[in-house]
């Protein structure tokens, strides 16, 4: 039989959590990219994510670990890690010079932490873009919402160059012509909709944009302008964690409530429900037979490929 999923994690940037689930002087533990992690705040404010498993024994950071000026305490004897995963202080007995535990690239942009999955241990090789309407007063409070699916990232992806699926899987009147740019790790795509709403069909347009496989970005605009930011994290090599974004620009210096604004949220997470039991149950087609109204699946895969260094 076919590989459900043959491919390896992916590299590149991948979300752990929102901004604000992590406060200063918290540890919080983080199942994902096929690694236990934990997260916390340094001595700056900046986000840290080391290995879960204390150096010495073996105990885990996260399970009643404790942050200090920056530091993590580890709960079993007190070994100290800075955000670098240093050991730089056992308060009885000297300190290994060796004493660490491997540490990730964190970044905090747009609402969210995230941390660079490089399974050989590359530095970053492209930093993820700041995106302005995220975090920016003139827009409504985010409204979230999480999915734990059984896939993986490639196949999520590969969802916006699937062009007829649009048509038999989320009811649209047409199969959608998606234009595609590759940029490096970037994807840009845009596409016209037409949007049931409760004031009747609107026409509007869809511009996204994915940066890696772990985060995408999608704008509906002449609608009621709407931000969704995405992201995907694999959380082994079989589930991911959806996490989707929205914030709304502001009208009067109000969040845009019911109508339209409730609608294209709506619409959004019901598609993404309609995807969801398709790539539980598909398998990866390695060699896909394709016809003439197939979206840009190929060039798409093409573009994916170096998510999987290591994998030529
Ligand atoms: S196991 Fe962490 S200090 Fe001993
Ligand atoms: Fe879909």
């Amino acid at each position: 039989m076919a590989s459900t999923f043959p491919h390896p994690l992916p590299v590149g940037w991948f979300a752990l959590a929102y901004s604000d689930e992590l406060k200063t002087d918290e540890v919080q533990t983080v199942t994902a990219l096929n690694s236990e992690l934990v997260l916390f705040r340094d001595a700056d404010g900046a986000p840290r994510v080391l290995d879960a498993y204390c150096a010495h024994l073996g105990a885990h950071l996260g399970v009643g670990g404790e942050v200090d000026e920056g530091c993590i305490t580890c709960p079993f004897h007190a070994w100290k890690y800075d955000g670098t995963g240093q050991c730089v202080e056992v308060p009885y007995g000297h300190t290994p010079p060796n004493a660490a535990v491997p540490s990730w690239p964190t970044c905090e942009r747009n609402g969210l932490i995230m941390a660079w999955h490089d399974p050989d241990g590359g530095a970053p090789t492209w930093d993820v873009p700041e995106i302005p309407e995220a975090t920016s007063p003139e827009w409504s409070d985010p409204q979230r919402f999480e999915w734990t699916v059984r896939t993986h990232p490639q196949e999520i992806a590969e969802n916006v160059a699937d062009s007829a699926h649009f048509r038999y899987v989320h009811g649209t009147k047409n199969v959608p012509s998606t234009e595609a740019v590759f940029e490096g790790p970037f994807r840009h795509s845009r596409n016209p909709v037409n949007l049931d709403t409760p004031k009747g069909p609107v026409d509007g347009e869809v511009v996204s944009s994915a940066f890696g496989l772990g985060l995408v970005t999608v704008r509906y605009k002449g609608i009621c302008e709407t931000l969704q930011v995405g992201s995907v994290t694999p959380i082994d090599d079989e589930t991911v964690v959806i996490r989707k974004s929205f914030t709304q620009e502001r009208v009067d210096g109000k969040n845009p409530e019911g109508g339209v604004a409730a609608a294209i949220l709506r619409n959004v997470v019901s598609q993404l429900e309609q995807d969801i039991p398709i790539w539980e149950a598909k398998i990866y087609r390695d060699k896909p037979m394709l016809t003439s109204g197939d979206g840009p699946i190929m060039p798409y895969r093409r573009w994916a490929r170096q998510f999987y260094p290591g994998d030529d």
